[in-house]
């Protein structure tokens, strides 16, 4: 069938709820391949947000494409009641490695998707500390099941779902740019936005603590370390150290969700090794298995997670610890343990970054850049430089997506993700082996796509 008649189709038969339609250009991909798709006239496209970090190792990444294979040829399925060797190792592997990290012990519980594995962690927290309510940052984003979607900021994706009893209490994260605390632009950061948080446990009257019994109303604070779907915001590098300190003090446990930010995507492993904090649980999901065969998970230190008191079936999915899946999670494991990316990503971020300082220079509507590792923002802006502009990048993400570009030598597309409190940020995450040849085209592809959209 043909483009024409394949979106006919969709017209007529695919829900638009599931997340597409958000851009006016709507491509049909054929092919993938590195960090690159093809459409069905054969165009390339460049992709700096792969799948939303789902694809850090690369699209049709040889060795994690054998690793499935390989199952597929051997015990391609099971159910989850029975073991096998993939899913032990997996396990072992995430555990050991948490162990040595941050000293702590614990154990690994899988799913099928993120918000499936935010929903596992809501339930060890309400089970270990009888609490149902949660904090969470203004800006944070751990999915769409109703549970997830009770402590993700935005309104928007509880508005048609009636009445959220388990609604989050949410704080302000530290987002610089755009900081609550001091006026546009100007630099605060002595953390006086957490100010108003630790205010809080201060009296009974404050809402949140018995102090008679130092009993807090609330069980855990789902934590994005570096904040994803909210705009890649890079919070100061001391923040989390003060705020676990205010939690440690309530018995408050400390949920690091790392679906998004985990796997080398910042430079380590887990985005929360970069501030100087113990997770009491660590969410997993989307690159585990290079988006094949997803499956999520959680780590959960194993007072919380021992068989005593998180027995069998305390959550349960049938595809949860498939084989295919754990195949792929643990081939992900074994290509990380031979790489080098705790050097590479880190270099290769700086490399990136210092060419869309550049780009900044040349053009006052990108108001903010930053980065850690290779999560990447770009902040559009008015001529102001700090007045949100949502048309401005969804015409530049539009100009991207018809293929057009030729910056490189060649017809070209390019594809971006935005993200961000006002719609006007663009979240990159390339691939973790983008050369630097790459990044130029990029970056070159991104500066074209701008010249346009400005006219
Ligand atoms: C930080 C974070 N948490 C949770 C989720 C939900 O994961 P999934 O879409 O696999 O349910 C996402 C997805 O983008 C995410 O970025």
């Amino acid at each position: 069938m043909n483009d024409k008649q394949l979106l006919d189709l969709e017209s007529k038969y695919c829900s638009w709820g599931d997340t597409v339609h958000y851009a006016k250009q709507l491509n049909i991909f054929k092919e993938a391949e590195g960090i690159y798709l093809y459409d069905t006239n054969g165009v390339e496209y460049l992709d700096l947000q792969m799948w939303y970090s789902a694809a850090n190792f690369g699209y049709k990444n040889k060795r994690l494409n054998e690793a499935l294979k390989k199952q597929i040829d051997t015990l391609p399925q099971l159910a989850c009641q029975y073991l096998h060797e993939e899913k032990i190792q997996l396990a072992t592997k995430i555990a050991q490695d948490i162990e040595k990290k941050f000293g702590v012990k614990g154990r690994v519980h899988f799913n099928v998707g993120g918000a499936q594995a935010i929903e596992d962690a809501i339930k060890v927290v309400r089970n270990h500390t009888g609490k149902i309510p949660m904090f969470a940052f203004m800006g944070g984003y751990h999915g769409r099941t109703l549970a997830a979607t009770a402590i993700t900021s935005s309104y928007r994706y509880r508005e048609h779902y009636g009445h959220f009893s388990d609604r989050a209490h949410f704080v302000p994260y530290p987002y610089r740019f755009r900081c609550t605390c001091v006026e546009k632009k100007e630099d605060c950061c002595n953390l006086s936005c957490l100010k108003p948080f630790e205010k809080m446990f201060e009296s009974e009257y404050y809402s949140v603590l018995n102090p008679k019994n130092n009993s807090c109303e609330y069980g855990a604070f789902f934590v994005e370390p570096v904040q994803a779907t909210g705009g890649y915001i890079v919070p100061p590098m001391n923040y989390f150290k003060a705020l676990k300190k205010i939690l440690d003090k309530h018995n408050v446990l400390f949920v690091a969700d790392e679906i998004q930010m985990g796997f080398f995507r910042t430079g380590k492993l887990w985005s929360i090794e970069h501030f100087g904090v113990v997770p009491d649980i660590i969410v997993f999901g989307k690159a585990l298995t290079n988006g094949l065969n997803p499956i999520s998970g959680i780590w959960a230190r194993e007072e919380l997670i021992s068989p005593d008191v998180f027995g069998p079936g305390m959550t349960h999915s049938t595809f949860s610890s498939n084989p295919l899946g754990t195949a792929a999670g643990l081939a992900v494991m074994e290509l990380i343990e031979e790489s080098n990316f705790e050097v590479d990503v880190p270099k290769k971020g700086a490399y990136f970054l210092n060419q869309l300082k550049a780009l900044q220079k040349k053009y006052p509507q990108i108001g903010d850049v930053d980065g850690l590792g290779l999560a990447l923002r770009i902040e559009i802006c008015q001529k102001d430089g700090f007045t949100p502009n949502r048309e401005l990048t969804d015409a530049i993400m539009n100009i991207g997506l018809k293929g057009e570009l030729t910056a490189g030598g060649k017809k070209r597309g390019l594809i971006l993700d935005i993200g961000g409190y006002y719609k006007n940020v663009f979240t990159l995450a390339p691939s973790l082996y983008m050369t630097e040849k790459e990044i130029d085209l990029g970056v070159a592809l991104f500066e074209e796509a701008l010249q346009k959209a400005l006219g």
